[in-house]
């Protein structure tokens, strides 16, 4: 029986509630709110209510923790279309996660249906329903989306959300993204939080047209994007401001290396320091400097 006593619910500004890994060091959600996150910069950011009129959709969701980008994805999409069929695939490590995230306060975020999916997830690891065909594949994401590209799953929309990279790193490499992108559909679209230039020089080397997800009203003044949006022909993406191109040009965008797939964090850490250090890229600093950043 799985035990899922030490994950202690922590609420967000929009009064939905996200755990703090001791393991990672890291919140899952952002404080200003985790439901806002998961339906801002991964379901609209892969464009799913228009992609919602489709009869079909196939969603891929790397990293699925406590199962808010799923839910997020489909609240979005029946509430356009409820006979929208979804095929679904969530990958994650630790299954302590989704168990816990299936109990009050948490599950209220969502409507019930929603809800009777996350709980089916996390219980069963599986959920059939007339309108879904999802499965929850337990595991280190850079084995188990391998048995993904071999049946030639093809996503719609994958939603791509590790802890940052320099907690995570395994995840952010140049090897994982282009394993991830061959289960991206020709039109289908990669979202992440993530506006480092580390992870955007990893996607377009694994073959993605790359796009930012724009500021909203109010951030703060060392921000300059929400996340991420990758594509194979690069159509609808927000482009790059003038900032973020040169950024691409910076030591900021040595990518993470992991060529067998199985190094530890460490590892991946002292291989990426040891590029950065010998990078002949111009310094971030006089990049953030030129663009008043502090
Ligand atoms: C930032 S959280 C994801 C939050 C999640 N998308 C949500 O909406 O709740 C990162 C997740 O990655 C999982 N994870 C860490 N390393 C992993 C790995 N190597 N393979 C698969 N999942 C991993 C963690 O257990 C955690 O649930």
């Amino acid at each position: 029986m799985i035990t899922a006593t030490n994950w202690v619910p922590q609420p967000t500004d929009d009064g939905s509630f996200t755990f703090f890994s001791e393991a990672f060091g890291e919140a899952f959600h952002s404080r200003k709110g985790a439901k806002a996150e998961a339906m801002h910069k991964f379901a609209q950011a892969t464009e799913l209510t228009q992609k919602a009129q489709q009869p079909r959709l196939r969603l891929l969701d790397v990293c699925y923790g406590l199962g808010y980008n799923t839910a997020a994805a489909l609240e979005t999409i029946w509430n356009v279309n409820p006979a929208c069929e979804v095929e679904l695939y969530g990958l994650e490590l630790d299954l302590t996660i989704p168990h816990a995230a299936i109990a009050p306060p948490l599950i209220h975020s969502w409507s019930p249906v929603v809800q009777m999916v996350l709980r089916q997830m996390a219980l069963a690891h599986a959920c059939t329903t007339p309108c879904l065909n999802a499965k929850l594949l337990v595991g280190d994401a850079r084995q188990t989306i391998q048995s993904l590209c071999q049946s030639d799953f093809q996503a719609d929309a994958i939603f791509f959300d590790p802890f940052s990279p320099r907690r995570c790193p395994q995840l952010w490499t140049i090897e994982f993204f282009s394993l991830v992108a061959r289960c991206l559909a020709p039109q289908g679209k990669l979202a992440t939080y993530s506006r480092s230039a580390a992870v955007r020089s990893a996607m377009q080397a694994a073959g993605l047209a790359i796009g930012t997800i724009p500021l909203g009203i109010t951030h703060l003044s060392h921000e300059w994007s929400q996340g991420t949006v990758g594509s194979f022909d690069g159509q609808t993406l927000h482009p790059l401001s003038q900032m973020e191109q040169e950024h691409l040009h910076t030591r900021a965008s040595v990518p993470y290396r992991d060529p067998s797939l199985c190094d530890a964090a460490a590892i991946i850490l002292e291989r990426y320091q040891q590029e950065h250090a010998l990078s002949t890229l111009e310094s971030t600093s006089i990049w953030r400097r030129r663009w008043g950043i502090r």
